[in-house]
């Protein structure tokens, strides 16, 4: 397993809130070093638009199947690792077969099905905020929430959530170096117990299905191959580890964004909950730090300009990208009137695109919604220090706290 890059082994960052939110040094980036090659972490590092668009999609170029600068997910033993004939990080043609088996789930039929799931969440979720108090949002609302509706949807039975949340949040336990043997061990474990857990359930629903994300695993055929049992249950640890964390971060970022790059901006969107998915858009494109992938470089080109030669590896800097003024004006403001703030980078670019990017919006939606309509006013709380409650994680600096006030 290749050591992690973080951002701030790239860019020597001070604090964790100078890497939460690198605006300056993305600005300076695209405009003085937009390509460049950093010897110390042996890695090209893309920022432009076009180019982190082209080094995600051209697979001919770029590949996704060597080796990786984030950590990976769940654990390294038996349990906790997902087989290569179902890694869906390989390059097309071998990715469009996998990608289609997943995408069984993921279907506009099942969204629709989801919607009704996801709001019953939402509002016990936000039932449970005190009005007239001082709330933690990130632990009242934007931690539990993805699991708690990734649960939901696999399907499994309501009295185990309380266990599946503990596996989840092990196996997803921040990375930390001081302690990376001992975390490991404890993955390890949670990563057991989630199998043998889940495994039963989809021998159950084998035999009667329902509408949920492992029937459709269990239905779903692609020319004559089906999922086995044991690549279903690994698949679903695959599914958490790209859509819990993210989520998360998206929703704790969103309301970061709300109380201190424009607190005004509460106000419009209970005045109009029309504006909401546009809000969720922007709020994706600015304040969604630091999303970044990598590739290897498949055969020796120049196709950004400077020669990139085959076996090394290129980080494409989506939330750069994101900031880039040859395709967003204005690029560093907070905007959700933004024609284009869909045009962001942040779920990704061509074959691989985000697949869960509609399951994402859909909460982050009705989440915004159900909140807005609960709270007529939220407030900053003074006293909050930013750099105590950040973390490293795989998404980056990822909140782990935010109180605030929050009104009826
Ligand atoms: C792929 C971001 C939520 C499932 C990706 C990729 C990005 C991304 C950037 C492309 C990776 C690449 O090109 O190498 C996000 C963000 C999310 C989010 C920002 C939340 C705000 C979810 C959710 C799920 C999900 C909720 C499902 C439960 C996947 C899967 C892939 C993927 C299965 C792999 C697709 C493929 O390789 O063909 N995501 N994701 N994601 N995401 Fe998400």
């Amino acid at each position: 397993r290749k050591e992690i890059v973080s951002l701030k082994e790239v860019k020597k960052f001070q604090t964790r809130s100078e890497e939460f939110f690198p605006l300056q040094w993305y600005k300076d980036m695209l405009t003085s070093q937009p390509i460049y090659f950093d010897v110390e972490t042996n890695t090209w590092n893309v920022f432009k638009y076009e180019d982190v668009k082209q080094v995600l999609s051209n697979y001919e170029f770029f590949s996704s199947e060597g080796p990786k600068t984030t950590i990976s997910v769940g654990a390294n033993n038996k349990e906790g690792t997902i087989p290569d004939n179902v890694n869906i990080m390989v390059d097309p043609p071998v990715h469009r077969k996998r990608r289609s088996l997943l995408s069984a789930a993921f279907t506009p039929r099942s969204l629709k099905n989801w919607e009704p799931r996801i709001e019953r969440i939402v509002t016990e979720l936000i039932e449970g905020i005190e009005e007239n108090s001082t709330v933690d949002i990130v632990q009242a609302l934007a931690a539990p929430l993805p699991g708690m509706v990734i649960a939901e949807l696999f399907g499994v039975p309501i009295e185990d959530r309380r266990r599946f949340k503990h596996w989840v949040d092990v196996l997803f336990l921040p990375y930390d170096k001081e302690n990376q043997q001992e975390i490991e061990l404890k993955k390890q474990a949670a990563a057991k117990e989630y199998y043998q857990y889940l495994y039963p359930i989809v021998l159950q629903k084998r035999l009667d299905p329902s509408e949920d994300i492992l029937s459709d695993l269990i239905k779903a055929e692609v020319d004559g191959d089906k999922l086995t049992d044991d690549e279903i249950v690994r698949i679903t640890m695959a599914l958490l580890g790209a859509g819990v964390e993210t989520t998360s971060h998206a929703l704790a970022n969103t309301f970061y964004s709300l109380l201190y790059d424009d607190p005004s901006l509460y106000k419009e969107l209970r005045n109009d909950l029309e504006l909401v998915p546009k809000a969720v858009e922007e709020m994706l494109r600015y304040r969604f730090h630091n999303t970044k992938r990598d590739r290897t470089v498949k055969q020796d080109n120049c196709l950004l300009g400077p020669e990139m030669k085959k076996g090394e590896m290129v980080i494409a800097w989506m939330s750069a990208a994101n900031m880039d003024e040859a395709m967003f004006a204005d690029p560093l403001s907070l905007n959700i009137h933004r024609p284009n703030n869909k045009k962001h980078l942040t779920f990704g670019k061509g074959p691989h695109f985000c697949l869960g990017a509609p399951l994402a919006r859909l909460e982050l939606t009705l989440t915004l919604k159900g909140f807005l309509q609960k709270f007529s006013r939220i407030e900053s709380v003074e006293s909050f220090d930013l750099e105590g409650n950040l973390t490293e994680s795989a998404t980056g600096q990822s909140l782990t706290h935010l109180p605030m006030k929050v009104y009826k």
